[in-house]
């Protein structure tokens, strides 16, 4: 019998982007409360946040280690934890709590590195635990229908993809990009590990397709710029298929457009995440279907996330709810023994470690001059 979970957050402090998001979402379904938290390294801030959030000051935590300790001694301690601070804490704040017997919700990249990825996923196996790794595009009811029909053959045998994740908030060298830009905070990527993982984990899960190699060309085209800012990819998957993935924060006029072209021998798919309400899909007699979120046209799996009526728009905050739909009936599913591989319908720690051998094979690429180069399994 499912019941309401306990969570506990580490990051998400006053002015916090992602953790607010997560808060709202996992609110959607009210399927979690959250219990404890350690917003900040600053406590003073922590305790602020617990307040705002109605937390008794002593759940509170003055660090991610004493939370970890703490809950997961206590009777009621929390059933999961949330990681949403910058990318180099990931690894150590997850094994922390891995290893107190607490499942891992984190948000991408999981990591700085694909070993330590590795070392997260075989941490996770051994204990049992389950650790969903945040790619938010992949919880929209558009891209699970997208997943659906290309996975079950819908437009043939995919030939190519297209994908791109344009922003433009780089652009201009007055915005120094805050911790993004620093390689203590963000590891040895800036828009591939923030945007490039995004398109390697959203291509992967709609397609299947496994990447084989890579050839990148990863630019700092604003001066200043330690880390880069605007990579171009060729993708060889595993098939044969072919990709190009087009990853930029120098985009000018650019919010945040990722989109994806799938092309296949019997058909075509376009999604674009500002739309994310519509999907069109071509057929090979040219037939353009445009495919809306709510309707009985939508497969069964996609439109189980459906939350409002067509024409109620959905967005973002759905997206991710949608992961935490999945993730928190497994955690549930877990404490009362009724749970199979089967029921997880979330991105995971293998995907996530994915996304670094992607990221550390396009480095390598770079780095040999931009050359083919093997993606690790
Ligand atoms: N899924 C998505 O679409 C998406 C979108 C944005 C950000 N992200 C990811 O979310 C993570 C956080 O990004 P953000 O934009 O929210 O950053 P942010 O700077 O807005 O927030 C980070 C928070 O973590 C806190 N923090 C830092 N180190 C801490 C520690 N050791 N213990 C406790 N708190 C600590 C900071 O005080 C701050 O409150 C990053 O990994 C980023 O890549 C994912």
């Amino acid at each position: 019998m499912s019941r309401i979970l306990n969570y506990g957050m580490v990051g998400g402090g006053p002015g916090a982007f992602i953790g607010h998001a997560h808060r709202h979402s996992v609110a959607l379904d009210e399927s979690a409360k959250l219990v404890a938290g350690c917003f900040s390294r600053d406590h003073e801030k922590c305790l602020r946040q617990g307040e705002e959030l109605h937390l008794s000051p002593d759940r509170c935590y003055t660090s991610y280690l004493e939370m970890a300790q703490k809950e997961a001694a206590r009777e009621d301690g929390i059933d999961f934890v949330t990681v949403v601070t910058p990318n180099s804490s990931h690894y150590e704040i997850c094994k922390a709590f891995l290893e107190a017997g607490i499942h891992v919700a984190c948000d991408k990249p999981v990591t700085v590195s694909f070993a330590q990825a590795q070392e997260l996923r075989d941490l996770a196996r051994e204990k049992g635990l389950l650790f969903m790794v945040t790619y938010t595009y992949t919880g929209h009811v558009t891209a699970k229908y997208v997943g659906d029909l290309v996975r079950s053959g819908g437009i043939g045998d995919v030939r190519m993809v297209m994908a791109e994740y344009p922003q433009g908030w780089l652009a201009f060298p007055e915005n120094d990009g805050g911790w993004r830009s620093d390689p203590a905070f963000s590891g040895p990527v800036n828009c591939l590990g923030d945007l490039g993982t995004h398109v390697e984990n959203i291509i992967a899960t709609m397609t299947g397709l496994k990447i084989r190699r890579v050839l990148a060309k990863m630019d700092k085209k604003v001066e200043g710029h330690i880390l880069d800012d605007n990579d171009s990819i060729l993708v060889e998957y595993d098939t044969g298929a072919s990709g190009i993935y087009w990853v930029s924060q120098i985009a000018v006029g650019s919010d945040n457009s990722l989109k994806v072209r799938i092309y296949g021998s019997r058909g075509t798919v376009l999604w674009e995440q500002e739309s994310p309400e519509k999907v069109t899909v071509i057929d090979a007699d040219k037939t353009v279907r445009e495919i809306h979120r709510g309707h009985a046209c939508v497969t069964k799996h996609a439109a189980g996330y459906t939350r409002l009526p067509a024409g109620h728009p959905e967005g973002w905050y759905e997206a991710m709810a949608n992961l935490y739909h999945s993730f928190t009936a497994c955690v549930n599913a877990k404490k009362d023994g009724t749970f199979t591989d089967d029921m997880i319908d979330f991105p995971t720690i293998e995907d996530g470690a994915h996304g670094l051998a992607f990221v550390e094979a396009c480095l390598k690429s770079t780095e040999n001059g931009n050359t083919w180069i093997p993606v690790e399994a």
